[in-house]
């Protein structure tokens, strides 16, 4: 009989195990050879729990003063992620970002670059609606921000985009200008990973200063690039 070279294979490896005597069970179930690649239950999880650390959250003139805390929206396993300053009057009420005025600027934008809103995560520096929308203040700010850090771990974004001087000033401190940096590529390390970072003007400032919006019209189609260039799924 002629045995070709698999089935010789096959033969030797099979003596071999015998020669073990060890009862070997073989499973058809494939190798999860991504064992490290987080599921959306383990994201939903490590997500509910930050929620819960914010909601427990004391003596915080945001959350004694808003009607609910305003987490987050979009898609958890998206690589690409928002972040805007904090909740407005419309958020506050129906608990989830960018739903007044600005969140339809901010649409209209991504839409701008053919993204879906659905298909990114977006979430703010502070989760309780700011008194009056005051601006946070630095310590509230700096308080927040190692939320912020924990998220941004979490969702694990591929392109983190900081919309405003708050989240600008949230991750990479007060001592910079929007204006100076807004626009180029940062990299933001968490963890010891690197997040590749754009910082721009946020939405609600556009809607002041509508001369602006020239520049984040640049930073889109920049934005829109680094998404084709990283072949990311929007
Ligand atoms: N402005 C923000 O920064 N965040 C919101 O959710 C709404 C308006």
């Amino acid at each position: 009989m002629i045995v070709n070279d698999k089935n010789q294979n096959d033969i030797m490896n099979q003596k071999l195990i015998n020669s073990f005597e060890i009862d070997y069970i073989f499973g058809n179930k494939p190798i999860n050879r991504y064992k490290n690649k987080p599921t959306i239950e383990n994201i939903q999880q490590r997500l509910e729990s930050l929620k819960k650390k914010i909601l427990n959250i004391s003596n915080c003139d945001l959350k004694n003063n808003s009607k609910q805390i305003v987490f987050n929206d979009g898609n958890l396993a998206s690589q690409i992620m928002m972040v805007g300053e904090g909740p407005g009057q419309k958020e506050d009420e129906l608990g989830k970002p960018f739903v007044g005025d600005a969140g339809q600027l901010l649409n209209k934008m991504l839409n701008a670059i053919n993204i879906n809103r659905e298909n990114i995560y977006i979430t703010n520096v502070v989760n309780y609606r700011p008194p009056n929308n005051r601006k946070p203040e630095p310590a509230e700010i700096n308080r927040y921000s190692e939320f912020l850090r924990e998220h941004i771990s979490i969702i694990d974004p591929k392109i983190l985009i900081l919309m405003g001087s708050t989240a600008m000033e949230s991750l990479f401190g007060s001592k910079i200008k929007i204006s100076q940096v807004r626009g180029i590529w940062k990299e933001l390390i968490i963890n010891n990973k690197t997040y590749l970072t754009m910082i721009t003007f946020h939405p609600a400032y556009l809607l002041r200063q509508a001369d602006q919006k020239k520049y984040s019209w640049t930073d889109l189609k920049e934005i829109r690039k680094q998404i084709d260039k990283l072949k990311l799924k929007v």
